[in-house]
């Protein structure tokens, strides 16, 4: 069926977005270039100080830097990585990096493999290095030929590398030269992680090993999110977004921490909201709603994400709040509803404390909010805890769990 505008197109589909000039520079995996990074200038420098080394080819600092959700971590040691590898590449010296999502990569075989793979040149190297079929000890060797032979400096990027499943390899890469297992090159590692205190659960013998930087990243203020989001306007088509669009996206996503992810989320979603509906322009209201979904999104994704344990705390939470007037529960009430629900999962019953160390991670993760008695934000076992999110919503995601659906 030709129409006579079609100009030889399929006329089935659209090819003009009316609210999007590129939606690409809202995208979460997108990695602006350095003019569209705001606010973080003294994390930059720290950064850069510790990986400056790599630009002459000798060895970076390792580095672990913490902070919440959506506050350029991965961003910021993404971008310096890659300046790092330009300048490097100025007087011809040679450094790589790998970025390992520990949350989908968290066995010691796995990261080994995935870095030696990320760094392998087969031509130079003369190795290869298999999906599968080689035990832990042999894609060590490769990995060791490998950053010998293709680099003059590593740097492997550990983000949420609080999942982790055995820090082993944290040893073993940092010891990398002393041992002389690489002798031509070397190795920096950054570690990136939500969990302040997560130095506390390494083992003995990597805290001793490996000596590092540590850096805090703060949230945003209002202004630094607008700032951001100001950075990244063209992505809409001109005089698309109203004057109030941006500070609003800004405010809100200010509201629990300064979270840029969420700012962005928020602002992207407002424009495939306004697009959806063909409305001409973004607005107040589309930002409010989709502010909504953003949230909605963000939590099903925490908790889906979350292990089994944490999920049990949740949902004993959940039916609590929705079985009763009060909004805030101590801990000790959730522990004995928690016992409830493990007794009938046949889930192994955690201790109250390392319960409570859950629930404080929830916390952190902005799932729940944890107050103790009169003394405001705190820990301990006279902690109150009160779910953020409608019992309803969160019992939908928690039942999507096969073992807790059975529970119904
Ligand atoms: N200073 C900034 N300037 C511009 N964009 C930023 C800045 N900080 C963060 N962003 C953007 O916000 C989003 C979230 O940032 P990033 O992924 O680095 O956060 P994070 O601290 O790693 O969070 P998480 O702990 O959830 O992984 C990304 O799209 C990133 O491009
Ligand atoms: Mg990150």
């Amino acid at each position: 069926m030709a129409s006579d505008e079609s100009d030889g197109r399929d006329p089935l589909f659209r090819y003009d977005d009316p609210i999007f000039a590129d939606e690409r520079l809202l995208e979460i995996t997108h990695l602006p270039g350095p003019d569209r990074i705001v606010g973080r200038d003294d994390q930059m420098l720290r950064v850069a100080d510790a990986l400056n080394p790599a630009i002459f080819g000798s060895k970076p600092s390792h580095l672990f830097i913490f902070g919440k959700t959506g506050t350029g971590k991965s961003l910021i040691s993404r971008s310096i990585t890659q300046r790092v590898i330009t300048e490097a590449e100025r007087d011809d010296i040679n450094v790589k990096y790998a970025f390992i999502d520990c949350g989908e990569q968290n066995t010691e075989a796995s990261i080994v493999k995935t870095v030696a793979q990320v760094v392998n040149e087969p031509e130079r190297s003369g190795v290869t290095v298999p999906d599968r079929g080689l035990g832990t000890g042999d894609y060590y060797k490769r990995l060791w030929d490998v950053i010998d032979r293709c680099t003059d400096v590593t740097i492997v990027i550990l983000d949420e590398i609080d999942m982790l499943e055995d820090d082993e390899v944290l040893r073993k890469l940092s010891r990398a030269g002393e041992n002389r297992r690489i002798s031509d090159s070397s190795i920096g590692i950054v570690g990136i992680s939500n969990k302040i205190d997560f130095p506390d659960n390494l083992s003995e013998r990597v805290k001793s090993s490996l000596s590092r930087d540590e850096l805090v990243f703060p949230p945003y203020d209002a202004n630094q999110l607008i700032d951001i989001l100001n950075k990244r306007r063209d992505a809409f088509h001109e005089e698309v977004i109203t004057d109030e669009v941006i500070p609003l996206t800004a405010a809100l996503a200010a509201q629990e921490h300064g979270d840029a992810r969420k700012a962005i989320d928020i602002l992207r979603n407002a424009g495939r909201l306004a697009k959806k509906r063909n409305d001409a322009r973004v607005t107040e209201e589309h930002v409010r709603a989709a502010k909504e979904k953003t949230e909605a999104d963000r939590f099903s994704e925490l908790i889906e994400g979350s292990p089994q344990q944490a999920k049990a705390i949740l949902y004993a939470l959940t039916l609590l709040t929705e079985n009763s007037t009060e909004d805030e529960f101590p801990t000790k009430i959730i522990y004995s509803q928690y016992k409830q629900i493990t007794g009938r999962l046949e889930l192994d019953i955690l201790s109250e404390r390392r319960v409570q160390e859950i629930l404080q991670e929830q916390n952190f993760l902005n799932v729940i909010q944890s107050e103790r008695e009169g003394r405001g934000r705190g820990r301990g076992a006279h902690a109150k805890h009160r779910l953020l999110e409608d019992p309803e919503i969160v019992k939908k995601v928690l039942l999507r769990d096969s073992r807790l659906s059975m529970e119904e």
